[in-house]
Order: structure tokens, then C-alpha cells, then sequence
């Protein structure tokens, strides 16, 4: 043990198990419909749009028919394969969607693609907002299947991406350095508490004043809400989802 790691591999494997079935039975309680219905008065506490504005993206998403065929298709072959998809659920996508486009954002790095549904639907946003650069992080390999990571985006958005491969420890200071500030930092790896803790410091200090850090699984323990508080970050919690954002 060290001061930086407190405490042992295994022990921490353990603690981790334990949350990740706690946080299951959380969501079997969690009301999604109301989590979605709220989302934009949420939002809307952070963000500089109003409720009307962040419906209006909404309802925006909704009707993009070229997004929805090909994520469609794409969830069918992934299924099909018979593969685990364990991809984020679209109705965090949308929550990401109505960031990137409440914001503008142009410059966005994320850890954790797998299938790609948080890539899609931050390009897609990007695409409507007519430019912008994701910067997404995976370990070497790809995901289950015969399936590349970020199976899930669409063609015609696909040249606003591009693929960082190797651990997020090792990739992510550099590549903040070179790509920051970043309008938005979104989180979606390794859940272990010290991974989440590091990816969130790191790319703190890469945001751009009002910048967005953002992360999945925020349920699994107090440390989103804890560290946005801390660093004084506004926040707020839409089904899986934290968002915090920096003050300008
Ligand atoms: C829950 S999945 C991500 C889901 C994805 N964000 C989506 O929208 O569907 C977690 C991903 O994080 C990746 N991952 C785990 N630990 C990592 C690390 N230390 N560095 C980079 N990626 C990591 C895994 O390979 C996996 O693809």
C-alpha cells in the first residue's frame, strides 16, 4: 500500500463488486421516465439555456431520422451477434446531445467508447452544431464481437472522431495537453474509484472556463458530487449521467 493507493488491489476489486451491485438495484428503483421528464429543468441549472431551449434540443433529437435508422441498424447487428452490448442507454446519449448543443461544444475528449452510443451522440450534435472534435480513449483491442470500437456512429459523422488507443492513465494527460482546453470532458472507463478520481483531476485542469466535465455511472459512489463541490463546479444528475460544469 501507498499513500496514492490506500488500498490493495484485491480488497479494491472487492469494494468495486459491491458498488456495482448496489448501483443495480438503485437503478431497478430509479424512475427513468421522471429522470428524462426532468432533464431539461436539470440541465437548465448549469447550463446557460433555458428549459425552453434545452426541450427544443430535445425534441431536435428526436426527429433526426439519419441518426436514428443507422443507430438502429447498428444496435439490430449487435444483437444479433449475440454479443453483450453493456452500452451506455441512448437516454444518456441525449443527455450528452443536449450538452454539446446547449454549449456548442467544438473540442470534447471521452474515455470509455466500447459499441460508441455517448461517440454517436456526441457527434451527432456536433454535426448539427456544424463542427467539432471528438477525442475518444480505449484500451488496445476492441469490444466483444466482430465489431470495431464505436460501431454505433454513423458514417457521416465519423470523420469528427478520432481513436486514442491505449490506457486512459498513460494516454489522457498527453492528450489533453495537446487538444485542451476542451469544451467538455466525459468519463465512461474504468469505474474503479482512484481510475474516476484521476480521469476527473486530470481533465479539470484542461477545461475551458465553463467547460462541462461529465461522467457515466455517477450512482456508484459520492465522488462526482463530492469532487464537483469541492472544486466548485455546478452539477447535476440525469439518469446515469453527472454533469458539472465550471464557472466561467
Ligand atoms: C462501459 S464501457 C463504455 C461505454 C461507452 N461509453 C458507450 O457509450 O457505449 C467501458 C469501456 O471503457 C474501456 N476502459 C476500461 N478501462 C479503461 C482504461 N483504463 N483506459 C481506457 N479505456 C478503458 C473498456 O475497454 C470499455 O470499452
Amino acid at each position: 500500500m501507498t499513500a496514492t493507493d490506500p488500498l490493495p488491489g484485491r480488497l479494491r476489486d472487492a469494494v468495486y463488486a459491491l458498488r456495482t451491485a448496489r448501483l443495480g438495484l438503485e437503478r431497478r428503483r430509479l424512475d427513468y421516465g421522471r429522470e428524462t421528464e426532468e432533464r431539461a429543468e436539470r440541465l437548465a441549472g448549469v447550463l446557460p439555456a433555458s428549459v425552453a431551449e434545452l426541450r427544443e434540443y430535445e425534441r431536435e433529437y428526436e426527429a433526426l431520422e439519419w441518426f436514428h435508422e443507422t443507430y438502429a441498424d447498428r444496435v439490430a447487428e449487435i444483437h444479433d451477434a449475440g454479443v453483450a452490448t453493456n452500452t451506455t442507454h441512448w437516454r444518456d446519449g441525449v443527455t450528452l446531445y443536449v450538452v454539446c448543443r446547449a454549449l456548442e461544444v467544438e473540442t470534447a475528449v471521452e474515455t470509455g467508447v466500447l459499441f460508441g452510443s455517448f461517440d454517436a451522440h456526441v457527434l451527432a450534435a456536433m454535426e448539427a452544431n456544424g463542427g467539432g472534435t471528438l477525442h475518444s480513449v480505449d484500451l488496445p483491442g476492441g469490444p466483444p464481437g466482430p465489431f470495431e470500437y464505436g460501431h454505433l456512429i454513423p458514417d457521416r459523422c465519423r470523420e469528427r472522431w478520432e481513436l486514442h488507443r491505449g490506457d486512459a492513465r498513460a494516454v489522457l494527460p498527453d492528450l489533453l495537453e495537446s487538444v485542451g482546453p476542451v469544451d467538455l470532458f466525459l468519463h465512461d472507463s474504468d469505474h474503479r474509484l482512484p481510475h474516476m478520481r484521476f480521469e476527473y483531476e486530470t481533465a479539470l485542469s484542461h477545461l475551458e472556463p465553463g467547460g462541462v466535465l461529465a461522467s457515466h455511472d455517477v450512482r456508484l459512489s459520492r465522488l462526482f458530487d463530492r469532487f464537483t463541490e469541492e472544486n466548485g463546479l455546478q452539477s447535476c444528475v440525469v439518469c446515469d449521467t453527472g454533469i458539472g460544469r465550471q464557472s466561467r
